[in-house]
């Protein structure tokens, strides 16, 4: 057996306090279940060793962090005495935002955010059927909107123009879509093997076990939307088994709101990925539960980088009052994910992901991060 590496990077905010929960969670069940794991705690990417250094992370951070099988991330960012561009861009164009140079960094080509109701969670939705809501957001995490080219003509006058290149190549696009098929397959082999089937209207009328959303803004952005468009019809043409279905970004939005149980494998660019996670994040019961997985599919060699979908709270930061359990559950993401490597992995993820799914059921009142935490290390030992 070989004995995995993780990293752990707390970050800023109240990635620090969630990530020391993540850690003495992640001691037990190292314990309990005997994992061939060994993990180290980074100071970095990280707003103090900024000031520091200089920097958020070392020169060399991107090779050393290649050294480990998985990295978990609390949260990155901090206002400080900056203002928002000061804070997010150098005056040599580098992103301050490490999140992006290690995606991109590290090629993590996908970003899944898987949203589902459990219960004992906060129901924004009054309708009941939002119970059903069980989808996965797979959204584009290399190019796109994010590629952080373009410039400001005149600054700072009135005539100021500021432009924002996107960039969407057939490459990614198709090994995007390519990825969110074969989920939609896999989750769907999922149901039937616990007995739990869902059903979906394919185009010619015929029910399919699965789907995938295509998510564009083909109205109004008509060159990308025509690439996505043929690059899903062409990949969809290999998945006949999954129906396929596609949405504008702006009516997803409101269907998600509507109707979130009708979705299931949605796929999204990198910006409208990153709003529409947010919206099902709080459909599945708040940021304080959202995990997510930064993965490149097509090379498991590349550690792939775990962290909660929430920020890191600078008004709440400190207090101690964040709920570490978004990055509990992504740290379940993140054994599972280490199953594929060493099989092991699976039953503590599944150890980790059971004890949150009924912490949450059993709908303790609201209390500290180190109380939910203590709690759950309770279950964990308790439960063997
Ligand atoms: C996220 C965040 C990031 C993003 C920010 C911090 C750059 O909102 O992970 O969803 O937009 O990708
Ligand atoms: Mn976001």
């Amino acid at each position: 057996v070989n004995t995995l590496r993780v990293a752990l990077l707390p970050g800023d905010g109240i990635g620090q306090e969630v990530m020391a929960v993540a850690e003495a969670v992640l001691k037990t069940l190292i314990h309990g279940h005997d994992l061939p794991l060994a993990y180290d705690v980074l100071p970095w990417p990280a707003t103090d060793w900024h000031r520091r250094h200089g920097a958020m992370m070392p020169e060399d951070a991107l090779p050393r962090l290649r050294e480990y099988q998985a990295l978990l991330l609390g949260a990155l960012g901090d206002p400080g005495p900056l203002s928002d561009p000061q804070r997010y861009w150098l005056p040599d164009g580098v992103s301050l935002a490490p999140l992006l140079t290690l995606r991109k960094g590290l090629d993590l080509w996908a970003c899944e955010r898987p949203a589902r109701f459990y219960p004992g969670t906060v129901q924004y939705l009054a309708d009941d059927r939002a119970r059903d809501l069980d989808m996965l957001v797979i959204r584009e995490n290399s190019e796109g909107e994010y590629v952080g080219q373009g410039g400001r003509l005149r600054a700072d006058t009135r005539e100021e123009i500021a432009t924002q290149l996107e960039v969407f190549t057939y490459t990614a696009t198709e090994r995007l879509i390519r990825h969110a098929f074969e989920r939609a397959r896999q989750r769907a082999a999922e149901r039937a093997a616990s007995d739990s089937p869902r059903r979906f209207d394919g185009a010619d009328g015929e029910p399919r076990e699965s789907q995938v959303c295509l998510i564009t803004k083909r109205n109004a952005q008509a060159f990308w939307g025509t690439l996505y468009d043929r690059v899903f019809e062409e990949v969809a043409a290999d998945y006949p088994d999954v129906a396929t279905h596609h949405e504008l970004v702006d009516a997803a939005a409101m269907k998600f709101v509507q109707a979130p149980w009708r979705f299931d494998v949605v796929v999204a660019s990198n910006l409208h990925g990153d709003i529409l996670t947010d919206l099902a994040a709080v459909l599945a019961g708040g940021l304080g539960v959202a995990p997510s997985a930064n993965l490149n599919p097509a090379d498991p060699s590349q550690p792939a980088l775990f962290e909660p979908t929430h920020g890191s709270a600078p008004d709440i930061a400190g207090q101690g009052i964040a709920d570490p359990r978004a990055t509990l559950f992504s740290l379940a993401l993140m054994l599972e994910w280490m199953g594929e490597k060493e099989p092991i992995f699976y039953g503590a993820a599944q150890h980790l992901h059971e004890t949150l799914v009924s912490d949450l059921a059993a709908g303790h009142p609201a209390c500290g991060t180190d109380e939910v935490g203590a709690r759950i290390q309770g279950a964990l030992g308790g439960g063997r």
